[in-house]
C-alpha cells in the first residue's frame, strides 16, 4: 500500500468521530449490496471521465475570491457517472446521472460532485445507510419514516430511463455552500450546470451514453452554464432533501467547456468538501459524512488498483 493511502485511511477516524453513524457502515452496505468491483469505486462504479475548461464571468468575482471564478480559463477534470456500485449499469435503464468536476489552479483542486435531481433522497447519514440495508418488505416502513423518499420518486416517475445522454442533462450542487468575497461576506448559495447542448442525436437509439458523448464531442466543446441561486428567508440551509424556493435571483457565474474525453479521473476523489478559499461548507450533515465516506472508497479502489497492477508486472 502507498503512503498516500495509508494517510488517506489513518485520516479516516476524524470523521467518524464527527458523525452518529460509521463511514465505514456505508461502504459495507454498499459492498453488501452491489458487490465489489476491485479498484472501482464503491458508488457511481459506472462513469466516464472527460476533461473541459471553466471559465468565470466577472459577476462571479463580486462573490467569491476563489481563484477558480477568476475569469482566467481554468482546467478541469471531469466524470459523468451512474449511481450504484453496478459497474456495468445499463444506460438504457437510467433515470439518475452524476456529473464531478475537479477544477485545477496551480496547487488548488476545487471539487464538485452534482446530481441531474431537484434534491436529495434522505436528509441524513443514517437514512442513507439503512436505504442500503433494507429489504423491499421494509421499504414503506421507511418511506414512512423519511417523506423525502416518497417525493424523490415522485419527482422522478415521468423521467423516462435512459432517454436523455450525459449532456442532455442539468446537475445540481444540492448542498448549500457558502461564498466569501474580499469584503468578507458571506452569501449562502446552490447551483446548477445547465447544458446547452440538449438535442438528442438522430441514431441515438442504436448508440450508448459514451458513443452519444464521442459523437456530440466530435462537432465541437459541449458547453454548460453554471447557474447560481440565493435562499429565500424560508428556504432551510442544511437540509438536502429540501427544494429551495430561492430568493428568485439567478447569477450567471461561467460557462464550463467540455472538449474531450479520455482523462485519467481514476485517481481522483470528488470529495466535495474539498474546495478553494472564498468557498465554506454549510452544515448539511449528509455533505459532511460524504468525505470520510469517499476518503473509505477511494483509499480501498487506490489500493486494490496499486495491487491489481503489480499482478500484472
Ligand atoms: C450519505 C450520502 C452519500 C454517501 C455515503 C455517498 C457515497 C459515495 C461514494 C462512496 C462514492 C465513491 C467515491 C470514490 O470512490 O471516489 C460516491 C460518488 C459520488 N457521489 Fe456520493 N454519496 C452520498 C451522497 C451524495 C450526494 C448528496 C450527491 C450529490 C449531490 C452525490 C454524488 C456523487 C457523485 C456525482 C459521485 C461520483 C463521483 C465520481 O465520479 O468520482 N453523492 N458517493
Amino acid at each position: 500500500m502507498n503512503a498516500i493511502v495509508l494517510l488517506l485511511i489513518a485520516a479516516v477516524p476524524f470523521g467518524v468521530a464527527a458523525n452518529q453513524v460509521d463511514p465505514n457502515a456505508a461502504i459495507s452496505a454498499f459492498e453488501k449490496k452491489f458487490g465489489v468491483s476491485e479498484g472501482k469505486r464503491r458508488n457511481h462504479t459506472k462513469g466516464l471521465c472527460f476533461v473541459a475548461t471553466f471559465t468565470a464571468t466577472p459577476e462571479a468575482a463580486k462573490y467569491t475570491v476563489s481563484p477558480i471564478f477568476s475569469g482566467e480559463p481554468i482546467a478541469v477534470v471531469g466524470r459523468f457517472s451512474h449511481p450504484g456500485g453496478n459497474l456495468h449499469s445499463e444506460d438504457a435503464k437510467t433515470k439518475v446521472l452524476g456529473m464531478a468536476l475537479d477544477f485545477r489552479y496551480n496547487d488548488i483542486h476545487h471539487k464538485m460532485a452534482m446530481l441531474n435531481v431537484p434534491f436529495f433522497s434522505v436528509p441524513m447519514p443514517e437514512a442513507f445507510v439503512e436505504q442500503l440495508t433494507i429489504t423491499p418488505a421494509e421499504r414503506e416502513v421507511f418511506k414512512a419514516k423519511y417523506p423525502s423518499v416518497g417525493q424523490f420518486e415522485q419527482a422522478l416517475v415521468e423521467r423516462v430511463a435512459g432517454s436523455h445522454d450525459y449532456f442532455e442533462q442539468y446537475y445540481n450542487s444540492i448542498h448549500t455552500f457558502y461564498l466569501v468575497n474580499k469584503a468578507k461576506e458571506k452569501q449562502p448559495v446552490r447551483w446548477t450546470f445547465y447544458s446547452q447542448t440538449m438535442q438528442a442525436l438522430a441514431d441515438r437509439a442504436t448508440l450508448n451514453f459514451e458513443q452519444q458523448a464521442e459523437q456530440k464531442l466530435a462537432l465541437g466543446p459541449v458547453t454548460m452554464d453554471m447557474i447560481v441561486s440565493f435562499p429565500h428567508e424560508s428556504d432551510k440551509l442544511n437540509d438536502p432533501t429540501y427544494q429551495w424556493v430561492t430568493s428568485g435571483e439567478r447569477v450567471h457565474f461561467g460557462q464550463l467547456h467540455i472538449t474531450g474525453l479520455g482523462a485519467d479521473c481514476e485517481p481522483v476523489n470528488f470529495d466535495p468538501t474539498m474546495v478553494s478559499p472564498g468557498f465554506e461548507l454549510s452544515d448539511d450533515p449528509v455533505l459532511r459524512f460524504r468525505s470520510p465516506a469517499y476518503a473509505i472508497s477511494f483509499g480501498k479502489r487506490l489500493s486494490e488498483a496499486a495491487k491489481l497492477a503489480q499482478k500484472r508486472e
